[in-house]
């Protein structure tokens, strides 16, 4: 597989969440057998679809300047090379999402994506000087785009209206999971 600049996964350190927290986020989103199931079918439908996925993400933020904001320098002027470079690991994070085991190693990438919206890392992957934090309430709001939007793609699978919807039930509890973990560097220690 070709390298992406800045995927790091497998050479992150570990997250501070311990294995017993992670189970029982999992079970907090309702994650079960079945979705485990059903995001390895989304996998194979997903796979040939991720730059037209892309495409309409990018196509939105783009056309919010809100929210294109985030992928700009200090003055507001949108950075493309920045742009690009996480478009590819963008990509890269629908697949693990969808065909990678939720194991120690997901978990610890998982957590380096919450640090690089977070001011913590935010620009530090790509070297650029850009706004330097993404806020938490933007982190939540985009559960409802980026958790809505795929069900057109996973249609696209063929398979039939039950099937597309327990694909699309998984996509939703993992994106939620994700950003509950995201929002760890955000809360005050022992708040989390
Ligand atoms: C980076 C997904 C929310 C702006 C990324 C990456 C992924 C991702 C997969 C690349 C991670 C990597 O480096 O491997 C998501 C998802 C979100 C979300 C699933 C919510 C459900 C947001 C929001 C904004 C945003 C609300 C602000 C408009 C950015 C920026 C980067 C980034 C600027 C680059 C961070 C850096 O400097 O490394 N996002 N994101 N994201 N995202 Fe998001």
């Amino acid at each position: 597989m070709r390298e992406i600049p800045g995927y790091e996964f497998g050479k992150v350190p570990d997250a501070p969440i311990s294995d017993e927290e992670f189970e029982l986020l999992k079970k907090s989103v309702m994650w079960t057998e079945e979705d485990e199931k059903y995001r390895k079918l989304a996998c194979e439908v997903l796979k040939g679809q991720v730059e037209q996925i892309l495409d309409l993400w990018y196509g939105w933020v783009g056309s919010n300047p809100h929210l294109v904001y985030y992928f700009g320098d200090r003055s507001g002027r949108p950075i493309p090379q920045y742009l690009e470079a996480v478009r590819k690991r963008f990509g890269q994070w629908i697949l693990d999402t969808v065909c990678r085991s939720y194991d120690r190693q997901w978990l610890n990438y998982v957590y380096e994506i919450g640090l690089r919206h977070h001011r913590t890392k935010k620009g530090k992957t790509d070297g650029v000087e850009t706004v330097e934090h993404i806020p938490l309430r933007y982190m939540v709001a985009f559960i409802a785009p980026i958790g809505l939007t795929i069900k057109p793609f996973l249609e696209k699978g063929g398979h039939p209206p039950d099937v597309v919807e327990k694909m699309w039930a998984a996509w939703i509890k993992s994106v939620v999971l994700q950003v509950a973990i995201w929002s760890h560097p955000y809360a005050k220690p022992g708040e989390w």
